[in-house]
């Protein structure tokens, strides 16, 4: 695959993994979308992203997903690359509480 010229869509693209790597590849010469729930994340973290776009979603949400698809499809029908990121950590340990009952992230 080439790294530069590429569209770029990356889910869960406005904090952690993902803004990380829209910053290595905004850097590298692709044209970067990303998303995120929160609207006020995603511009903060557009501000680092020249020349980037935003596409606020909930990819838990079906409805959401439809609506992100066709604004793609409508508004950036060259997306050839497709990063699927969003989602949380956690860390957990056996010997403690149940799953369910813990709240502890990875960072
Ligand atoms: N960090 C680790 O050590 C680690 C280890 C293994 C796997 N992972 C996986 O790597 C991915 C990124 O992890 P991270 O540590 O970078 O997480 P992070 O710092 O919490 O960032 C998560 C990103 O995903 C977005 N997001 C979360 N849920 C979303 C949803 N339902 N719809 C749309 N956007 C959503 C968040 O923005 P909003 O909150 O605004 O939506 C944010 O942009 C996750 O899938 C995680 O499971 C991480």
């Amino acid at each position: 695959m080439k790294t530069t010229g590429n569209t770029v869509f990356i889910t869960g693209g406005s904090a952690g993994i993902g803004l990380a790597i829209a910053k290595k590849l905004t850097a590298e010469g692709n044209h970067i979308i990303i998303n995120g729930r929160n609207k006020e994340r995603l511009d903060n973290a557009l501000k680092e992203l020249p020349g980037a776009v935003g596409i606020q979603g909930d990819f838990a949400v079906e409805a959401d997903r439809i609506r992100v698809a066709e604004e793609l499809k409508n508004n950036h029908p060259d997306v050839n690359v497709i990063i699927n990121n969003a989602g949380a950590a956690f860390g957990y340990l056996l010997s403690e509480r149940p799953m369910h009952l813990r709240k502890h992230r990875l960072k």
